[in-house]
């Protein structure tokens, strides 16, 4: 395969959006967790674009900061004051790509299923046929809405018309634009100061380029199937979009070595990683920058935002955590929560209704039942029975408890920190930990038992009594 030739890309951005009803710009609205306008942006990069500029006026300081946090340097933002077409758009980012040579793919920030390869294939055509202007066109029974291609005789495009432009005649053409050129840089400066808003809504048309450009040469045109070109105008269109980006998605999972059981209802941010051998069970989401091992099996309802778990281990069900690390070979769940700033080591568990947060774990120590753990340094080998507590709050400030190697908690221990169970020491069981518990040393603190000897036959003659009484 020949070296696609060089080329930059425009993606217009600054429309308003309001048929998405929301305060947030419409190409900030997420799919997969990303904002839509990152999806036509990441497609120009990955088909080789060496600059891309994004034109933005609504929403312009969101997006633009949206922009540089996932892009940095590649992405620069144009300024469009006032919408006023797609032609007054791309003029708009001009300035942004005066010292490019080579051609420029232009592009809307609202198709989010448009593909990097589609992107490449149509600067392919563009340069296999040296054509000063390609395009993609596609076709439906019903192409209400969209601008009309226009063919002549032999049947080489002319122009575009916009739909309200559109004789009766024209508007009964099913080949539409789907509104991605790629045009050569000196034929677009040249071209887009020399617009004329000579049309129905009064606006530049960038689609006006393509009559200039078949007047004195071959306009270059690329079919697509309209299913990759879907526009977003409302949230219902959003939700489309983004179920067909998730089968898409999970199609290349399952080619990668990842066992999705359950695809229509499963959410799996784009930027999520899974290794080999990975199987999820219905109905997890995993979000943000999850990362999960090779062989990690994670059982239904798990919910996982910036989770890195290590090879091997498995979440039970309804495990949801946090920005926290895991180990390999270590088990979740079902039912464990895990607050922001958890690392836990290799081989740890962590049981139903244990709640940590901010907790160092290492290896092979466990959690097993209902316990509250927060601002912890915890050993190895360590075991926190049912029940425990860390009072890591004293109602103004946060405090830390550390359990050295080898530490046992009994069952419905409190610790109160700022605390320190040193090396092999034993909390029994019900103890109120107040003072550090030297290594070795054995801590217990509850009151002593006294049996008393058929009391508890007397009592229950008492009760039965006192209730026989009430009733009456
Ligand atoms: C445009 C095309 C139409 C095509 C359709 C495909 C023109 C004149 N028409 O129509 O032929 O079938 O897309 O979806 O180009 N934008 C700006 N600044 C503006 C105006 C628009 O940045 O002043 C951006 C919008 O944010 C959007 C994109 O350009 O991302 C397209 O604009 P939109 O108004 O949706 O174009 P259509 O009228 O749908
Ligand atoms: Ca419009």
């Amino acid at each position: 395969m020949t070296q696609r030739a060089k080329f930059s890309a425009i993606v217009m951005a600054a429309g308003q959006g309001t048929r998405m009803h929301s305060d947030l710009p419409k190409v900030l609205h997420p799919l997969l967790g990303r904002p839509m306008v990152s999806f036509p942006v990441s497609a120009a990069l990955e088909a080789g674009a060496e600059r891309v500029v994004v034109v933005l006026g609504h929403g312009r300081d969101a997006v633009s900061s949206s922009l540089a946090e996932r892009f940095d340097g590649r992405v620069v933002s144009a300024l469009q004051e006032a919408q006023r077409g797609t032609g007054d758009a791309a003029r708009c980012a001009l300035p942004a790509l005066e010292d490019i040579d080579g051609r420029v793919v232009i592009l809307c920030g609202d198709t989010p299923l448009l593909t990097s390869g589609c992107v490449g294939a149509l600067v392919d055509r563009a340069s296999a046929e040296g054509a000063k202007l390609a395009m993609l066109t596609s076709v439906l029974d019903d192409a209400s809405g969209y601008g009309r291609i226009i063919r002549d005789g032999e049947g080489h495009i002319t122009a575009i018309r916009e739909h309200r432009d559109c004789s009766e005649a024209e508007r009964a053409i099913g080949e539409w634009n789907p509104g991605v050129f790629c045009v050569e840089a000196g034929f677009l400066r040249a071209t887009l100061d020399t617009l004329s808003a000579d049309n129905d809504q009064g606006e530049l048309y960038l689609t006006d380029l393509v009559e200039r450009a078949a007047g004195d040469s071959r306009v270059a045109a690329l079919p697509w199937p309209a299913a990759d070109l879907h526009g977003i105008n409302d949230r219902n269109q959003l939700i489309a979009c983004e179920r067909i980006l998730r089968l898409r998605q999970a199609e290349a999972l399952g080619r990668a070595g990842v066992t999705l059981r359950d695809p229509e209802g499963s959410f799996i941010d784009a930027d999520v990683q899974l290794g080999r051998d990975v199987t999820l069970e219905a109905g997890v989401q995993l979000r943000g920058k999850t990362r999960i091992g090779d062989g990690v099996h994670i059982d239904v309802g798990c919910v996982l935002t910036n989770v890195t778990v290590a090879t091997g281990t498995r979440l039970l069900p309804y495990t949801v955590a946090s920005d926290s690390q895991v180990g390999a070979g270590a088990q979740l769940g079902p039912f464990s929560h895990l607050r922001p700033g958890n690392e836990l080591g290799d081989g740890v568990r962590i049981g139903n209704f244990v709640e940590l947060k901010k907790i160092r774990m290492d290896q092979g120590s466990k959690a097993n039942h209902l316990a509250y753990l927060g601002d912890g340094d915890i050993g190895r080998g360590v075991n926190v029975g049912a029940g425990t507590i860390f009072c890591n709050y004293d109602g103004v400030m946060k405090h830390k408890t550390v359990l050295e190697d080898g530490v046992f908690i009994g069952s419905d221990s409190q610790l109160v920190a700022p605390i320190t169970i040193g090396k092999d020491a034993y909390v029994a069981t019900g103890t109120t930990v107040t003072q550090d518990v030297p290594s070795e040393a054995l801590a217990i603190g509850r009151a002593r038992q006294q049996n008393k000897a058929g009391l508890a036959t007397r009592l229950w003659q008492r009760l039965r009594a006192q209730a026989a009484r009430a009733k009456k």
